[in-house]
């Protein structure tokens, strides 16, 4: 049997707005997605009462999980901003137990830390293909490497790659409490996107639904302690990724970018971006640097290598190393056995640890890595 939009709208007649109203007749459900057991929607409700709305989050989702034939339930509450606020990305209301109050303490205005976790870092690029994923994924297994407790959230919500990455099969399971525990590979604590949507229905998490799916990943999900936090955010540097680059409190970012004059004009958009939401670029990575003849040993700068090593001098970022064009790296990535994890030895794996060396050196120099906030348990 099917499960199907209708039933799950029924079961959330039952589950009463602040004023009483039954939830389907509040007007402020979004659309509901179903995918194979899976159901999604979002709550649109005024930044000013988000408080009051989050039982009714939480009671929407228990209704919901309660129907036949779903396997899990994500119910996000979304706020807009009100007209007239100096930002144009949609805002959304952290969700879960009184995470309203989810903003830095003392009135800076960023997004508040998330517990457990020292620093959190997005790996970013202007322009998509440009290999920001595989190097997420390497440089977050370098970071490991160097003695350090590592988490990586996949938040690319046009493609979510991380599963085939890491060749990750399974779906995440839910803790004793209302948490998903991440999925754990080669040491890294792990969490997709791509865990919650099937692969065909990535466009419906847009705007401020994505940045509430962002914010229950941080937030909802057991991390534990972790010293660094490795980001893949969505290429591109369009209304979702700024709000995103706005609303996780980002300790630095990594800009990927390929050796080309299109690709480099992207990767400036992309520190423009972060430079403008008070994020410190820690450096740009240059992919596809160059091309290592697998047969000969040549190497060949097919596509004009030192392109990005030339722009972050230019625009005073560091630089953190440049990756080759190889056959390995690609075989090894789509396979999901990442160089770092499985040819430690390797020249690759060498690289991309120098790379993640240059990255904790950047966040210490930044003073970024301090004492994770204390995680509370609640009574
Ligand atoms: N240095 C490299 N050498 C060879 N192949 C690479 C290298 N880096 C990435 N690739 C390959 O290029 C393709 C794109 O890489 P990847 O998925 O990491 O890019 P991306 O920037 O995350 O893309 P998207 O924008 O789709 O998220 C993959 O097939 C990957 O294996
Ligand atoms: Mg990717």
């Amino acid at each position: 049997m099917v499960l199907t939009k209708d039933e799950v709208l029924a079961s959330l007649e039952t589950v009463r707005s602040p004023d009483g109203t039954p939830l389907p007749k509040t007007g402020k459900l979004s659309d509901i997605v179903v995918s194979d057991g899976k159901v999604f929607f979002s709550i649109a409700v005024d930044a000013a009462v988000v408080q009051a709305w989050e039982p009714v989050r939480g009671a929407a989702e228990a209704a919901v999980r309660a129907v036949a034939g779903v396997r899990s339930a994500m119910v996000a509450l979304t706020a807009e901003r009100s007209a007239g606020s100096a930002q144009q990305a949609p805002q959304a209301a952290p969700a879960g137990r009184g995470r309203g109050a989810a903003r830095a303490p003392g009135g800076q205005g960023g997004p508040a830390a998330v517990p457990g976790i020292a620093a959190i870092i997005a790996v970013a690029s202007g322009k998509g293909g440009v290999g920001k994923s595989t190097t997420a994924v390497n440089v977050a297994l370098g970071l490991r490497d160097l003695g350090l407790k590592v988490g990586l959230l996949d938040a690319d919500i046009y493609g979510p790659s991380v599963p085939r990455l890491l060749a990750i099969k399974e779906q995440p399971e839910m803790t004793g409490g209302s948490k998903l525990k991440p999925i754990m590979r080669y040491g890294l604590a792990v969490m997709s996107i791509g865990f919650l949507v099937e692969e065909e229905t990535p466009m419906i998490w847009r705007g401020p639904m994505v940045m509430s799916a962002l914010t229950q990943m941080l937030f909802e999900v057991e991390w534990g302690e972790l010293d660094v936090m490795v980001v893949d955010m969505p290429p591109g540097t369009g209304d979702a990724q700024l709000t995103m680059a706005q609303q996780v409190p980002l300790k630095g970012a990594v800009i990927v970018s390929t050796p080309q004059d299109l690709a480099l004009i992207d990767a400036r958009r992309g520190i423009a971006m972060f430079r403008r939401v008070s994020v410190p670029v820690l450096g740009i990575v240059e992919n596809m640097s160059y091309f290592l003849c697998p047969q000969c040993g040549t190497r060949s700068d097919i596509f004009g290598h030192g392109g990005a090593r030339h722009e972050a001098e230019r625009l005073k970022v560091p630089f953190l190393g440049e990756v080759p064009l190889h056959m390995d790296i690609r075989e090894k990535s789509d396979a999901g056995l990442p160089v770092v994890a499985t040819e430690p030895e390797g020249v690759h794996a060498k690289i991309y640890r120098d790379i993640a060396a240059n990255v904790r050196g950047q966040l210490n120099s930044n003073a970024a890595i301090r004492p994770a906030p204390k995680i509370v348990t609640e009574a």
